[in-house]
């Protein structure tokens, strides 16, 4: 019998583990090395986070993400022919987050740290008018994509360095979750090389959100971009999930505190044909059912550059049947599409605006409990807002 060396031992960060030691096995010729097993003592916020990830899972309600970068910001006030100055991201941000009636839909936030620490024209910190709708507020915590050296163009998500001392203050400033972005390129490879990357990344920041009482948003967006059929980018999106749960489990990342951002499993925005959200919600169940155990209490997908229509139709299309997570949304183009376009800009039209974002709200909220229908929506929510390598 072969000898075996190295023992490895996976343990939930939410138990201890006592000390052992191995000595020759009965009947075994072969001597095993005295090993000591490391001692996994539970998180401190282990309760906390479970808590948290619960109450952002809940029935009926989603997660509005608003965490543009404000590059990416600018781009959003740039289309409704705003500059990108902080007065005009802090009165768009207001507008979104003091929308009455939003925590019925909405159950979570991601901001960017300048609106975390941003408040109302009136001086209300806009993390208390969250927390006034039962909306949980939620941090980006990534430091963006830069070219990964040795690969195929591909990149990389920064932001590890650091990150404990700036999530500790996150917390205190009232975040309870946190979400990096990483991105997959299908037409890139993607290379091995790409893949274990952002999966080891994905996992190191989860494991250090939860130490510091933040529920990860575990994000590897594989890009729409590409002429692939839906088949390739169930594949991709196997491998890439396989290798994400393989590292946050070597970081001992408790299942139970997490919440996952996966890209829905579709053809390549270039491909020839286009998919059906019956067949939408088929690849991407699989593909879920494969690779994501039950202990994980939500699937908040993102958007991706569907048009606001397609987003909820392929939603609801996912809650058809019963699921062993909280399937919902976490969209940022798919919620804010029409909003910008009802604002403009001006001050007599925010109220417009934020009607506009309650029916988008309402709408992904059918679509979570399966009972969206797409009759009497306009044209402008069906446009595609697809764009070719799209940073955030
Ligand atoms: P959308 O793809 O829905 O625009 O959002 C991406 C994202 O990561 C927002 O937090």
């Amino acid at each position: 019998m072969a000898c075996t060396s190295l023992v490895k031992l996976q343990a939930s960060s939410s138990s201890w583990i006592g000390q052992k030691s191995f000595n020759q096995r009965p009947g075994s010729s072969c001597r095993l090395p005295t090993r000591r097993v490391s001692v996994i003592r539970a998180g401190s916020y282990t309760d906390e986070l479970v808590k948290t990830a619960k109450s952002i899972a809940s029935p009926g309600r989603g997660i509005l993400a608003i965490d543009e970068s404000n590059a990416t910001c600018g781009k959003r006030l740039a289309s409704i022919g705003l500059d990108n100055t902080e007065p005009n991201r802090q009165a768009y941000r207001q507008l979104l987050l003091t929308t009455p009636g939003l925590g019925e839909y909405i159950s979570g936030a991601i901001l960017f740290e300048e609106t975390l620490y941003q408040s109302t024209t009136d001086g209300k910190k806009f993390v208390d008018c969250l927390r006034d709708e039962n909306i949980v507020p939620g941090i980006k915590v990534d430091k963006g994509l830069v070219p990964l050296p040795g690969s195929n163009n591909e990149s990389w998500c920064q932001g590890l360095d650091g990150l404990a001392s700036r999530s500790t203050e996150y917390y205190k400033q009232g975040a309870r979750f946190a979400k990096w972005r990483t991105v997959v390129s299908i037409p890139c490879g993607p290379s091995a090389l790409a893949v274990k990357e952002a999966a080891w990344g994905l996992a190191r920041y989860a494991a250090i959100s939860q130490d510091n009482g933040l529920v990860p948003i575990v994000e590897p967006e594989i890009l729409l971009d590409g002429d692939h059929p839906i088949e390739r980018t169930l594949e991709v999106a196997e491998q890439v999930w396989a290798e994400v749960f393989y590292y946050l489990a070597e970081n001992n990342v408790t299942f139970e505190g997490i919440l996952l951002k996966p890209s829905m499993v579709t053809p390549g925005a270039e491909h020839k044909e286009k998919a059906s959200p019956d067949t939408i919600a088929k690849y991407t169940l699989t593909m879920l059912q494969r690779r994501v155990p039950p202990a994980v209490p939500g699937i908040m997908f993102l958007s991706g550059g569907q048009s606001e229509v397609e987003a909820t139709l392929n939603l609801n299309a996912m809650n058809q049947t019963p699921n062993p997570w909280h399937v919902s949304f976490s969209y940022a183009r798919a919620l804010q599409n029409s909003v910008l376009k009802a604002w403009q800009g001006l001050p007599e039209n925010v109220e417009a605006a934020q009607k506009a974002l309650l029916v988008r709200a309402k709408a992904n909220s059918l679509a979570q409990l399966g009972r969206y229908s797409a009759e009497g929506e306009n044209e402008e929510a069906k446009k595609g807002m697809f764009v070719k390598g799209y940073t955030y």
